[in-house]
């Protein structure tokens, strides 16, 4: 009798050993360094074909437990293939690489952000920086990065997908359906500013962004902005306030002139960007369209055009454009989204606000001081001028003066 009952205790104690093991499998066990170093080599990369159903729900689940609470996971490049079908459904490209749509096994859709594989090294490095900041960073104004690729073939970020693209998409031209109320742009551009205000002032270090633009601000299913592209910031210290950096950054029409002047960089490097973005947020056009089809105001440099406009004390213009359609609440939401951008591009970085302070001034909880000339440095107006002078020629004195930001120098 006591050997059955030994050998049943011990058939019980190999089951649940089998059971336990098994959750520890599917569960991801307790270590979570050694989740984040699963690669292709491991149980996922087994999945193998380009089949999303190949890749099973179960076995994915504690990556799911770590995109909702920890870092982003290392994915193989066989599970990439299989979550975008081979990457079949292309979003878009950008100077690094190409954007896929993407599907989780759990049903989420992903972005895949496959970079150029001839890029050299500055772009590796440009991918381990967009890693290890966005890993250390959450804010609902953020997107999320689920996780990575890095093997010898492919290079990748997967990101949570942004149903309704980029801000571009909303401002340029935009089809029927994408004509939005000032409202909503004024909304989008103040959860902008948060995400901003977040990277510059609330997490453990300051992060510049380096690369503001319409482009790089998503928008969920209910138009809820998400700022994208880490792939320029450079973690730095808060006592390090001055970060001289060599080479241009940023892109065109966006880039403060200390991006691509031999002047130190702080995080208002930022402020300038968003205040580019804000011009074309009133304007719901480029800040330049060089030969462009539309009229001949649509060919000066935007942000010039309204600044001359409020020095005249003449906004009606500016705010009909912006809020054509709106009552006087919306108009007095263009009237303050018109003086912070005028703030946020000042020539001298120290005289830009801080985020924290564009963030109250845009919601109308702080008074907004009549801002000075942004553009005094530049030379001096022609409000005749038919056609703006194309970017790199210094020479003339059109609206749009210079080959990377708009600015042709003169003394202070
Ligand atoms: N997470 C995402 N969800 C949806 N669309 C995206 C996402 N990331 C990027 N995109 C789209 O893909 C395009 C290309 O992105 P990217 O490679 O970052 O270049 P850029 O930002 O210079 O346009 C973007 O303009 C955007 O419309
Ligand atoms: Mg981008």
């Amino acid at each position: 009798m006591a050997g059955i009952v030994a050998v049943v205790f011990i058939v019980a104690i190999y089951m649940c050993t089998e059971v336990a093991l098994k959750m520890y499998v599917q569960g991801g066990g307790g270590n979570r360094d050694q989740e984040a170093s699963i690669t292709g080599d491991g149980e996922f990369g087994s999945t193998g074909a380009a089949d999303e159903a190949g890749v099973e729900m179960g076995s994915m689940s504690y990556f799911f437990e770590d995109i909702q609470k920890e870092r982003p996971v290392r994915f193989s490049s066989q599970q990439l293939r299989a979550f975008t079908r081979n990457y079949a459904h292309k979003v878009g490209s950008g100077g690094f690489g190409v954007v896929y749509k993407g599907r989780f096994p759990n049903g989420a859709t992903v972005a895949v952000k496959v970079l150029n594989s001839t890029l050299g090294k500055r772009a590796e490095e440009q991918f381990m920086a967009e890693v290890g900041t966005i890993g250390r960073t959450y804010h609902i104004n953020l997107v999320r990065l689920y996780g990575f690729c890095f093997d010898a073939t492919v290079k990748a970020l997967v990101y949570e997908y942004m149903e309704n693209g980029s801000l571009d998409g909303y401002l340029f031209d935009p089809p029927p359906e994408r004509k939005v109320a000032f409202d909503k742009l004024h909304e989008i551009a103040v959860g902008t500013a948060k995400a901003l205000r977040y990277l510059h002032e609330e997490c453990a270090q300051r992060i510049i962004h380096y690369d503001i633009k319409p482009e790089n601000v998503l928008l969920d299913a209910g138009l809820a902005p998400k700022v994208s592209d880490f792939g320029l910031a450079r973690l730095c210290d808060r006592e390090d306030t001055h970060l001289t950096i060599p080479g241009a950054r940023g892109t065109p029409g966006y880039a403060a002139p200390e991006l691509w002047m031999p002047l130190p960089v702080t995080h208002k490097c930022d402020v300038y960007s968003y205040g580019m973005l804000l011009f074309e947020v009133l304007g719901r056009r480029r800040n330049l369209e060089l030969g462009a089809l539309h009229g001949r105001e649509s060919q000066e440099w935007y942000p010039r055009w309204v600044w001359h406009r409020f020095e005249a004390g003449n906004t009606d213009a500016v705010l009909a454009r912006a809020a054509a359609a709106g009552d006087k609440k919306e108009k007095e939401k263009a009237e303050r989204v018109c003086k912070v951008a005028l703030w946020c591009v000042q020539y001298w970085p120290e005289d830009r606000p801080s985020m924290a302070s564009v963030v109250r001034m845009l919601e109308g909880e702080d008074q907004i001081a009549a801002p000075s000339n942004p553009f005094a440095h530049l030379a001096p107006y022609d409000s005749s001028a038919s056609a703006v002078p194309l970017p790199g020629d210094t020479t003339a004195s059109g609206s749009y003066g210079s080959s990377s930001s708009g600015h042709v120098l003169s003394a202070r």
